[in-house]
Formats: structure tokens, sequence, C-alpha cells
């Protein structure tokens, strides 16, 4: 399963891509919006682009598909290796199917029933994005709809990419995994939690006491 991460935040991102497990990008405009609500997005997702290079998902905020595909057609004219990430509403499968029928990549956002991701699917998506703390927030199981939709992917051999998404914690990301989603997009928080193990860091301490140890006898012995 590849992680990708689900932020505009340009620290976080230089980050995440320096240690090399990140294979791309997510955003939206929550997240353009939490860095600043003034934010010039056209610069910071080329900022994200230069910084990571391999999956980037921009988000339209047009409800209509003449207006997403016009905003499609700006974000490509930014960097043509857009995914352009589009809500799980009627006539964001029509923009979708536009885009598909262009070989254009896109994610369609806001997916919370297997229904609507086998939608997605049939209308050409590249991507189709589960939120899975969403439906958690309500007291629903929202892994259980990536499992449904991996078996339903299965069964069908259906072919868009699931993306686990509205990710909150590191379990998520090992049931994301286990539930056989493709990608999981993680914000940084669980995102570097999910690489911590405190025997690692008691071990580590005790490997570099126990060399300082070595060092220091082998210092006595040169005298
Ligand atoms: O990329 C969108 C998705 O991951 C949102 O997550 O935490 O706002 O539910 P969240």
């Amino acid at each position: 399963m590849e992680l990708y991460l689900d932020s505009a935040n340009i620290e976080e991102i230089r980050h995440a891509a320096s240690l090399g497990i990140i294979s791309g990008v997510t955003t939206n405009p929550s997240l353009l919006a939490k860095e600043d609500p003034k934010i010039d997005v056209r610069k910071r997702i080329l900022e994200i682009h230069a910084l990571v290079g391999g999956h980037l998902s921009v988000e339209v905020v047009s409800t209509d598909a003449d207006g997403m595909l016009r905003e499609a057609d700006e974000i490509l004219s930014w960097f043509p290796e857009a995914t352009i990430k589009i809500p799980m509403i009627p006539e964001g499968l029509k923009a979708v199917r536009k885009l598909s029928d262009q070989d254009v990549e896109t994610n369609v956002t806001l997916i919370f029933s297997p229904t609507q991701a086998l939608a997605a699917n049939n209308a050409g998506a590249t991507y189709v994005s589960v939120f899975v703390g969403r439906l958690d927030d309500l007291g629903a199981d929202g892994m259980e709809v990536v499992r449904d939709v991996r078996d339903i992917w299965d069964t069908q051999g259906l072919s868009s990419l699931i993306l686990a998404a509205s990710i909150r914690h590191p379990l998520h990301i090992v049931e994301a995994a286990k539930a056989g989603a493709d990608i999981s997009t993680c914000p940084y928080k669980p995102l570097m939690q999910s690489l911590q193990h405190p025997l690692t860091d008691k071990g580590l301490a005790a490997f570099l006491a126990d060399y300082k140890k070595m060092q220091e006898e082998i210092a006595k012995l040169k005298g």
C-alpha cells in the first residue's frame, strides 16, 4: 500500500518527502485554507509539486460539471500531471467521465458508501477516496466501506485505485493495508506516529550506550 500525505503544509510535506516514504500528496480546500485563507493556491500547489513530484490531487470547487471542467483545465495548465479531485455528486461524475475520456487522472472524493465508489469507478475515476474517519466519527465503521469496495473490486475486476482517506491514527493505516486499500492518504501527525515505537527508542539508546562503553574501553587500552 502506498502512502500519500494529506496536507498543504510545506514543512510537513518537505519532511515527509525527505524520508522517502510518500509517493504523493492530496490537498483539499480546507487544508489550503488552514494554511492561510488568503493563500495563493497555484503557487502553493506548484511548491508542493516541486517537493514531491509524484501524485498530487488538486480539488475543484465548482458544483456544476462545466465549472469543474474549466477548473480542471486551469489546474492542468499549472502542471499537466495533476490529478483532478472531484466531489462525489452527480455533476462530478459527469465531469469525471469527460476527463477520463481525455485521459486526465481524477480522484473522486467524499465517498462514504460502496455504491458511490462503484459509480465513480464506472464514470472512469482513477482513484476513489473513501473517507474512513468521518464515518467513524458518526459511530459507523468507516473501514468496512474500504473492505466492501475491495471485495466488490476483486469480484468484478474493477480498476479504480482504492484510496483510504480521512485517516486519523496509525491503526487506520494498518487497517487500510489489511483491507486492501491501494493507497492511504494520511495527515502528518498519524504518519509520524506510525513510525514510532518506544522499544525502538529504548533499543537504540542501549545500542548507543554499549557502543560508547566499547569506545571508552578502547580509549583506556590505548592509554
Ligand atoms: O483528503 C481529504 C480527507 O482525507 C479529509 O480528512 O480528517 O478532514 O476527515 P478529514
